[in-house]
């Protein structure tokens, strides 16, 4: 059995021409967060699409704790533990955030919806906002509820795509100190697409830069920072 709780392998989307994802290599470890940087178009969004089952893959071979789930479909993954966030959020805005998150607990087939939700919500400092109508909270407080509905039925792996879009700089460190929190207390390993870069290289205990569908660059923060063609292809002169 594989050490990883996930492991992409070789895996490729193209769009007729487009080469969005061209050989990609990677794993997340238990409890592990993996930082994934690089510019805007270099697939990102769309290796998170390809792990989690969103798009069929143009080849490739995407490992489950320890199980092929390549031709499985979203559902079905998410069922399994692989869990994701959205660019946008998928909050529903008319409805209490407790409510929503025992919904989508209930839909997880969780019998515990309850408590689950309960769970999640302590975990994120969600529970004293339980009553509120999410479209009444603030913006930091909605990515927060979108994070508690991707943490439904305690997934063992958690792929977020931009969550602290958009958030202050107080909003994402609270975000970001809840991660790390999760990573340790529910052993949830972390995929996670941020353009902060304080919060990335802050965070991660490795990081990836993509660069037009491939992997350019592997490591430790230091490492990758240090790295002269990430330098050169992302970072620029303000790293
Ligand atoms: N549905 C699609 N059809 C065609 N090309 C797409 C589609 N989705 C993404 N692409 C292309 O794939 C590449 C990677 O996009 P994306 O994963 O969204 O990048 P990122 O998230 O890193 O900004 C881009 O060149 C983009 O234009
Ligand atoms: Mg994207």
């Amino acid at each position: 059995m594989s050490q990883y709780v996930l492991q992409a392998q070789d895996v490729a989307i193209h769009y007729g021409g487009v080469k969005a994802l061209d050989g990609v290599d990677m794993t997340l470890e238990k409890g592990q967060i993996r930082g994934l940087i690089g510019p805007n178009g270099a697939g990102k969004s769309t290796v998170i699409d390809a792990i989690t089952g969103r798009r069929p893959l143009t080849r490739g071979k995407v490992t489950l704790m320890g199980q092929d789930v390549s031709h499985l479909g979203a559902v079905e993954r998410r069922a399994r533990g692989l869990s994701r966030s959205f660019q946008r959020t998928s909050i529903f805005h008319g409805m209490t955030v407790r409510a929503q998150v025992e919904l989508a607990s209930y839909k997880m087939g969780m019998q515990n919806s309850a408590e689950d939700a309960e769970a999640v919500l302590r975990e994120l400092d969600l529970d004293r906002l339980g009553h509120i109508v999410a479209e009444d909270l603030g913006y930091g407080e909605q990515r927060r509820l979108d994070l508690a509905l991707a943490l439904v039925g305690r997934p063992q792996v958690l792929m977020l795509d931009e969550p602290m879009a958009g958030l202050s700089v107080k909003e994402s460190h609270d975000l970001a100190r809840h991660l790390k929190a999760l990573t340790s207390k529910w052993d949830v390993s972390v995929l996670l697409v941020e353009h902060d870069m304080d919060v990335v290289f802050g965070i991660s205990d490795v990081i990836t830069v993509f660069e037009l569908g491939r992997v350019i660059a592997q490591g430790a923060p230091a490492e990758v920072r240090a790295n002269p063609r990430v330098r050169e292809a992302y970072l620029g002169s303000t790293a």
